[in-house]
């Protein structure tokens, strides 16, 4: 079902979460609440962007806060609370930051949007989401990650380059969790329905895959003060998108494993159908052994860092 004018609540209005909101209301989809703890910030931003709906053109509203209560009765809540990487940190550098931060932000959210459906961002991204899941208590359908969109997306423009394409006929899948063990799937990538592996020379397949696992930190070490934020802004907003317009985007998530892909009780990058429901069905593809092996050994890297949470008892 379309929902008919959604709320869509931002939370963390920094690089990737202004850099959202701003995607989300120029798309025309739906009202943006944007929360943050700095005071002014949320309400500078907000201001802002609603100063450049004349000239943008759409309909949208977006209130800049520091106040849940106006977070109230939202469809879907991102969480992009936290800080960002910087040189030499990994994402796993910044766990127990940034728990205390998600954990907070999350007992605010579901105190105010039981019913929400919440994208996880902040990073690392795999653990935050499990962080999330626990915290909120909701079902499994309506807390995942973002990671798969935006691991996909660096894949699809560096395929399209190697092969001077359009990224428009470019599909990647990337899956696994969202750090240096994600596994990219050139079996699964396509130029209008051709594989890659059809296309390019296994040692470029195998640069591509390299560099979208490095994907983040080639940009952190570009930035030097802090991480990527237009792509996974927009992949994240694109997956807000699928959901409050209902349309059945199949995209990798991290999504909350039962036995399918012969794993449990983890949140890694699977195929998913996203909807109004949130995860509509999770997508079991016929993996070759290898392929299977690397989404294991990633699951097994996500398991060791999300044990940190009940180590650190920060759940
Ligand atoms: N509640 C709300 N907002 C918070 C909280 C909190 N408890 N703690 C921090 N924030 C806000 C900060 O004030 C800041 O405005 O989160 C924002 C983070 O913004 P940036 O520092 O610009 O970081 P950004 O690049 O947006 O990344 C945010 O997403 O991709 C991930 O690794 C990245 O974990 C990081 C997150």
């Amino acid at each position: 079902m379309v929902l008919k004018n959604p709320k869509v609540t931002v939370v963390g209005a920094g690089n990737v979460g202004a850099t959202c909101a701003q995607r989300l209301i120029e798309k025309n989809i739906c009202d943006v609440v944007l929360i943050d703890i700095l005071e002014g910030i949320p309400q500078g931003k907000a201001l802002d962007l609603m100063e450049a709906r004349p000239v943008e053109l759409h309909d949208r509203k977006i209130k800049g806060t520091n106040n849940y209560s106006a977070t109230k009765d939202s469809d879907v809540v991102v969480i992009t609370a936290g800080i960002a990487r910087k040189p030499g940190m990994s994402r796993d550098d910044l766990l127990k930051t940034n728990a205390q931060i998600v954990s907070g932000v999350t007992t605010e959210v579901v105190k105010y949007s039981p019913d929400s459906i919440i994208i996880v961002v902040s990073n690392p991204l795999d653990v935050m989401t499990h962080l999330t899941w626990l915290k909120s208590k909701f079902p499994p359908k309506r807390v995942f990650g973002m990671a798969g969109v935006l691991d996909s997306a660096r894949m699809r423009f560096f395929i399209a380059e190697a092969l001077n394409v359009s990224t428009d006929d470019v599909q990647a899948m990337v899956l696994g969790g969202h750090g240096d063990q994600m596994v990219p799937l050139p079996r699964f990538s396509t130029v209008s329905g051709i594989p890659i592996t059809e296309l390019l020379p296994p040692q470029k397949i195998n640069e591509i895959n390299e560099r979208t696992k490095n994907g983040g930190i080639e940009i952190v070490n570009l930035l030097k003060t802090g991480s990527a934020y237009y792509a996974p802004a927009s992949s994240a907003a694109t997956m807000v998108e699928a959901i409050v317009q209902d349309r059945k985007r199949v995209f990798p998530v991290a999504a909350y494993l039962n036995g399918e892909y012969g794993l449990k009780d983890v949140f890694i990058g699977v195929p998913v159908k996203l909807g109004s429901g949130g995860i509509e069905e999770i997508i079991e593809l016929k993996l070759a052994a290898e392929e299977l092996e690397a989404l294991h050994k990633s699951a097994e890297a996500v398991k060791s860092n999300t044990s940190k949470l009940f180590e650190l008892a920060l759940v």
